[in-house]
């Protein structure tokens, strides 16, 4: 994910590019670039780093151009350099070019036009567009060398071009990958969102797929991959400009939240092939090695603690590899017996908590393989690794981790068949039937977030209670960990998550009518049950019971004041989509309460010291 900004104007652009990559920034932050045209020439400025690292050096601001683009970037093709950062440009120097998006067939388009003489200089995608176009110039003016370049690509894309010799012009494009056209007073705009260009412009038009927009200071054309004009309706916007920030959302968080169902489909993009499951080359770990490993210890901190502990569950379930969960923390300091057959892995959203760093340098000591499991690109935890899976989640702004959670579940899922597969202890139909099961998750999710108004309903009764509890068996025990975690940290209630069948041995003591008492209690044939039994023993001591289903059960809503229903599912993935009515029974509790929802007291979003 990145984000792009464009301005053609009778005036100068800069500070329009500078703050709508500032409104950008959320998009991606790893390195930052802005391209003007002044006088038939590019002036191009990038850099790695934040937007603010970059501008120390570069000093953005200082820069003149009546048209320009700029791009903030979150790796997805070539490292985090700055000769990867955009913009991009052709051999001649007279087309630039930023990019939002991933093209699919550019290692043949590369070769094509590498044969043809064309020189590359950086290691994305992206570069191929602009050598593309060029190619395609030589018979054809600027808006048709756009359109027939686009009708070779594959992939997806939103797009802003600058040609050096049509001074006048700026071109968009989109498919698959978010572009909005916005038409000011003498100036107009391409953006990745709405809210990067709100304080310049309301009018706003949304581009569709396989649509590309020219635009002068005065004009606007849109045009699709055919060539045919199309009449766009103009929109006017009514949000403020922070609340357009969030997408019309609240908080991050709630944003973060509805984004998961996107967030996970990109975590599983490319990566299901063929009945199987392929990692890209930074997974770094041969096929031999993975037969060999006999067992697995995984460290982490906080919510990726949750997330290792649900990956046990599936790594020994199915894949029968002997897995250890540690706080990262602790890990250090207790001398671990580890010998060359045991992988550990490492989940962090961040890639740069402090604990979870120093845990993985110990366990290097030892001279074993290291896996991370990370969101962000050429973070300290990917570098030291041996090898990476990136969850792709996108950036997390809020504090609290939400779809950063539910991607790392789905790349444990992947691993976790991947290595059955490998290691032979699932059949075909059973490696087809967890494919399958994933895949769907994306709508499935969408489907639980439907539930929300009676998720808020539950809320209600939460917020003025001082203390819950969150129950759950299994895969879901550590979902009920998880629930647990969040409620605490953005609304400041005392929450506790046990093993249902644990509460006997104690936490029992503590119910009574004012305790809401949350099971995660999905379909299942191992301890659906037994569950039944806990949620009757709450019951009997007058606990306030919420419930967490699969659709179609009949016996929970009779015992539970209120059910959230989540779809049917494998029973490893009911931990994700269980997930995510426990994210929105937090927030909606702690914007009750009135709690700065995502920046939650005392915490950090990465938590840089031990
Ligand atoms: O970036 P990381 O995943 O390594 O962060 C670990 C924890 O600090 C983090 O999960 C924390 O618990 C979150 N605030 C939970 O919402």
């Amino acid at each position: 994910m990145c984000g792009i900004v464009g301005v053609v104007s009778s005036q100068n652009v800069n500070e329009k590019l500078f703050k709508g990559l500032a409104n950008l920034e959320y998009r991606g932050y790893d390195s930052v670039g802005m391209c003007f045209l002044t006088n038939n020439k590019f002036n191009i400025k990038k850099g790695v780093g934040k937007l603010e690292e970059v501008h120390k050096k570069l000093d953005f601001l200082n820069s003149s151009g009546s048209i320009g683009i700029g791009h903030c970037r979150w790796s997805t093709h070539g490292g985090v350099t700055k000769k990867n950062a955009h913009p991009h440009v052709d051999c001649g120097n007279r087309i630039s070019v930023v990019h939002n998006g991933i093209i699919e067939n550019y290692s043949e388009l590369k070769d094509e036009l590498i044969k043809k003489g064309h020189k590359f200089y950086s290691q994305t995608d992206t570069e191929v567009i602009a050598h593309l176009i060029e190619d395609n110039l030589r018979n054809n003016g600027i808006e048709e060398a756009v359109r027939v370049s686009l009708n070779k690509i594959e992939g997806s894309y939103a797009l802003g071009i600058l040609f050096a010799d049509e001074p006048d012009k700026l071109i968009g494009a989109r498919n698959e990958s978010p572009l909005i056209v916005g038409l000011g007073d003498k100036e107009n705009f391409i953006a990745s969102d709405v809210p990067s260009i709100l304080s310049y412009t309301n009018k706003i038009i949304y581009l569709e797929d396989k649509e590309i927009v020219v635009l002068t200071k005065n004009s606007h054309k849109v045009i699709g991959l055919d060539g045919k004009e199309i009449i766009k309706k103009i929109n006017t916007i009514n949000w403020s400009a922070e609340a357009a920030e969030k997408g019309g959302y609240g908080h991050f968080m709630m944003k973060e939240i509805h984004e998961q169902p996107v967030a996970i489909a990109n975590t599983l993009n490319e990566r299901l092939r063929n009945g199987n499951v392929q990692f890209e080359k930074e997974f770094g770990l041969s096929d031999d090695y993975l037969r060999k490993v006999k067992r697995i210890v995984i460290v982490a901190c906080g919510t990726s603690w949750h997330a290792g502990l649900v990956g046990e569950f599936m790594l020994e379930e199915l894949a029968r590899i002997p897995t250890e969960v540690e706080y990262a923390s602790e890990f250090r300091y207790r001398h671990p017996i580890l010998d060359k057959d045991t992988l550990v892995i490492a989940i962090s959203q961040s890639g740069e908590t402090a604990d979870t760093i120093s845990a993985l340098k110990e366990a290097k000591k030892y001279g074993v393989k290291t896996l991370a499991i990370c969101n962000v690109m050429g973070s300290s935890i990917t570098r030291i690794s041996d090898g990476v899976i990136y969850t792709r989640a996108g950036p997390e702004i809020g504090v609290a981790s939400t779809k950063a959670f539910t991607t790392q579940l789905a790349v444990l899922y992947l691993l976790t068949i991947k290595l059955s597969k490998l290691r032979k202890t699932l059949n075909e139909k059973q490696i087809r039937d967890m494919i399958s099961g994933i895949r769907k998750i994306p709508l499935q999710l969408q489907s639980v977030l439907d539930e929300d108004t009676e998720i808020l309903k539950c809320a209600e009764f939460f917020s003025n209670k001082p203390n819950s509890i969150y129950l759950g068996r299994g895969v879901n025990f550590p979902i009920a960990l998880e629930g647990a975690l969040k409620l605490k940290e953005v609304s400041y209630i005392h929450a506790e998550g046990y093993p249902a069948a644990e509460m006997k041995h104690g936490p029992i003591a503590l119910i009574d009518k004012n305790m809401p008492v949350f099971f995660i209690a999905p379909h299942d044939i191992f301890t659906y049950k037994k569950v039944l039994g806990n949620i009757e023993e709450v019951k009997a001591r007058g606990g306030m019971i919420f419930a967490v289903a699969t659709e179609g059960d009949k016996e929970i809503p009779k015992k539970a004041k209120r059910t959230i229903f989540i779809p049917k599912t494998l029973y490893t993935l009911s931990s994700i989509l269980a997930s995510v009515p426990l994210q929105l029974l937090a927030y909606h509790i702690a914007e009750k309460l009135g709690r700065d929802v995502d920046r939650p007291r005392s915490l950090a979003k990465t938590v840089t010291v031990e």
